[in-house]
């Protein structure tokens, strides 16, 4: 009875917010039919857009307390995957999402940066100017030197995709692997550590790593380009042997793309903004522009933009146990970080009109090395006929605790990813997988939690190998 009273209130808040907003519209269709002046106008436009912004995130507020407040109710019953596995899904589409628009301005503002034409027709008080054309229309843009005579009203800011991308990527990270760490970031295997210990190492670890980053900036080594790289390069590789040291492999890549992303997000948040504001505040006042703050701005946005392809591989990357079920999964880890951070270089250098001999070879090389590398060894000889019977008793003793509709395990409550073995169909519609994840790469079962022997991975890949016919 409880319940329905408080969901009913929430629902009760949930459509008067919603005709609300409906409201507001017609009260601002309304006005710019009236007669207002213009400067009334636009006040009573912008009281009426920050009532309307309160009311949606008011919005988004009431959703988040029903999906709280649901998941204390099925805290503990089987339903409780259920509704972990919706919030999964809406986080991750957020995060998804925000990260294309912030990654994408990434993307759009270096390239701008890299070929904007500096020297035909530019005014004086310009950097340059470019001409594009897109979705049907000719665009024309021009970078200041330093800062427009007078600051402009309406000023875009690109900051809330940073800090949205960060703020869902952070709880995706509760959702997944902190709410469940017994089974997702610790492997007892690995290393052997409390949840809390975990997961205070976890986030620990994105504070001493934007520390270190940022006094790195303060140093004179920013000024030796190469140099930064290589000392930058080192870190990075120190941090994934450190992840690949404490936590479950997918849970270390996790980390470390968390990692960067929380640097370049502390970026945007401590350096860029700020310098921004303190630029349009001294062009306000009629003061000489700092040219350090652009420069020093600009500098960061560029170190970001590297980072953009090793943190979107790592976001990707729990799909291929290939990469992190190797022996030493902080290696490949490492080296697809540099080999796409270096095709990054390359492309931005061609964005300028420099063509670099050696940094795209160099790149795809360290790449194919990794996937060399990480190619599953030799097999052994297989026994003739191998019995379905046989692979079936193993598939019972260490899959169904967790492959099952029903599963057993203490932390996983509904099949991931839907992948059940209660009938023995599913074994042969799996194979290929089941030989990726069990075999080659043994990844499966998650952190060997049931102990799966060798010789028992041996007679599957043979059972695969000779057809996986069930008889
Ligand atoms: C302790 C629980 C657990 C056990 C035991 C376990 N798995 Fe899994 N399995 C998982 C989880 C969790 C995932 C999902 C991983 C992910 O999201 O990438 C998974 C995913 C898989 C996938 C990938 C499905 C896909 O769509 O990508 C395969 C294949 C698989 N398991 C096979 C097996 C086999 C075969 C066994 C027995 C030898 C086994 N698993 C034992 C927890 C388990």
């Amino acid at each position: 009875m409880f319940h329905f009273v408080v969901y009913g209130i929430l629902l009760v808040i949930l459509i008067m917010l919603i005709w609300m907003t409906y409201h507001f519209r017609s009260l601002s269709n309304e006005n710019d039919n009236g007669k207002a002046t213009e400067t009334e106008s636009e006040n009573y436009k912008n009281g009426l857009l920050s009532s309307h912004n309160f009311i949606y995130a008011a919005i988004v507020l009431v959703i988040v307390t029903i999906l709280v407040f649901t998941y204390l109710i099925v805290k503990g019953t089987p339903v409780e995957g259920h509704v972990m596995e919706w919030l999964n899904i809406v986080v991750r589409v957020m995060h998804i999402t925000f990260g294309i628009a912030w990654i994408g301005a990434s993307f759009y503002f270096v390239f701008l940066e890299n070929a904007l034409n500096r020297t035909e027709n530019v005014r004086d008080e310009l950097a340059g100017n470019l001409w594009a054309i897109h979705g049907g229309g000719f665009y024309y843009l021009e970078k200041y030197k330093t800062a427009p005579k007078s600051i402009p009203k309406h000023l875009h800011w690109f900051k809330y995709e940073a800090y949205f991308t960060w703020i869902s990527g952070f709880s995706l990270l509760f959702i997944v692997y902190y709410f469940n760490a017994k089974g997702f970031l610790i492997d007892t295997n690995v290393f052997d550590m409390s949840p809390f210990a975990a997961i205070t190492t976890g986030i620990g670890s994105f504070v001493v790593a934007w520390l270190l980053y940022d006094i790195l900036c303060k140093t004179s080594l920013i000024k030796k380009g190469i140099l930064f790289t290589i000392v930058g390069v080192i870190i990075a590789t120190a941090f994934a042997w450190f992840y690949c040291y404490v936590f479950s492999a997918r849970a270390a890549y996790i980390h470390f793309g968390a990692m960067l992303g929380s640097i370049m997000v502390a970026n945007v948040f401590f350096v860029i903004i700020p310098s921004q504001k303190a630029m349009v505040k001294a062009a306000k006042e009629g003061k000489p522009l700092n040219p350090q703050l652009g420069k020093h701005a600009g500098l960061r946005s560029l170190h970001n933009n590297y980072l953009t392809l090793p943190v979107l591989f790592v976001m990707v990357s729990n799909h291929f146990p290939t990469t992190f079920g190797f022996e030493y999964p902080w290696i490949i880890l490492a080296a697809i970080s540099l080999g796409s951070a270096g095709i990054k270089h390359w492309l931005n250098l061609r964005e300028q009109g420099k063509y670099s001999v050696w940094v795209m070879p160099v790149s795809v090389l360290i790449l194919l090395a990794t996937a060399y590398v990480s190619a599953p060894p030799k097999p052994g000889e297989c026994k003739t006929n191998i019995n379905f019977a046989e692979v079936n008793a193993i598939v019972q003793k260490r899959c169904i605790t967790c492959h099952s509709s029903m599963p057993t395990d203490d932390v996983i409550k509904v099949p991931p990813n839907g992948v059940t073995y209660d009938t023995p169909d599913n074994l042969v519609k799996l194979k290929d997988k089941i030989m990726q994840q069990v075999v080659i790469t043994k990844t499966m079962p998650q952190n060997n939690k049931t102990n799966m022997t060798l010789e028992e991975r041996e007679i599957i890949r043979c059972w695969i190998e000779q057809g996986a016919v069930l008889k």
